[in-house]
């Protein structure tokens, strides 16, 4: 294989692979446990389920935040010549598109549950010991109209992720580029 160096130099690093899979894991988990516990039945069950999920969702926001800067100050290896030259621009745009959309929604979806969960009068407290500031008042109201968004951007996140995921198969089952790789942890 003549291309063994070249596969060396186009990989995420350890670190990006790490975060990835792990934030993949975690908000997969976050979807379904919103969706499930918001169907629930008020109960003591429903009542713990929410907390998780806002602890959770700080320990995903602050996770996103670190994987931000890393990405911010490690430039992501370039597609493989022969692959960006098989793709239209159209693949291009959507391939860039997608992953800075995804980008601003891993700190839109916690946000806004954040800002909910304030204005609702329902202050985090992560771990039940360190209580967060409250960013937005506590209104009724205004809790109201920020409660249908949270949900909202997760859908639209979840929405993505579907794309995101079609198209790592299409590479990997169709294409047979080795995109997926790059992004598996390898030896290297
Ligand atoms: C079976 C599930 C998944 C597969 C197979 C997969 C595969 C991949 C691959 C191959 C890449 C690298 C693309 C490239 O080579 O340029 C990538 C990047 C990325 N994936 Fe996934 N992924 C999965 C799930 C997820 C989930 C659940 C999320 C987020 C909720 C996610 C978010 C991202 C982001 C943001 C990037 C861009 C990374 C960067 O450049 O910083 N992925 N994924
Ligand atoms: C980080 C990723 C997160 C994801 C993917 C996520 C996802 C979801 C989803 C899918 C729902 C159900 C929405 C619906 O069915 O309309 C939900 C509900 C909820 N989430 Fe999150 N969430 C996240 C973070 C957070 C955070 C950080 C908080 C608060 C600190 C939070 C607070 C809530 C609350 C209070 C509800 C229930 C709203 C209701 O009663 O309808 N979420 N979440």
């Amino acid at each position: 294989m003549n291309h063994a160096s070249a596969t060396a130099v186009s990989r995420y690093s350890g670190i990006a692979i790490t975060l990835h899979w792990l934030l993949a894991l975690l908000l997969v988990a976050m979807f379904v446990l919103g969706v499930y516990m918001s169907g629930l039945p008020f109960s003591p069950q429903r009542l713990k389920l929410y907390n998780w999920h806002k602890w959770t969702g700080m320990v995903v926001l602050t996770l996103s935040f670190i994987r931000l800067l890393w990405r911010l100050t490690h430039r992501p290896p370039a597609l493989p010549a022969a692959v960006a030259a098989a793709m239209p621009p159209w693949q291009h745009w959507a391939h860039h598109g997608t992953h800075y959309a995804l980008y601003g929604l891993f700190f839109a979806v916690p946000l806004i549950g954040w800002a909910y969960s304030s204005a609702a009068g329902f202050p985090i407290v992560v771990f039940g010991v360190l209580p967060l500031p409250d960013f937005v008042p506590v209104n009724k109201a205004l809790a109201e109209a920020i409660k249908p968004w949270h949900g909202y951007a997760a859908f639209a996140m979840a929405a993505l992720v579907l794309l995101h995921v079609a198209a790592a198969l299409k590479h990997q089952l169709i294409d047979r580029d080795g995109l997926l790789a790059r992004m598996l942890p390898g030896r290297r």
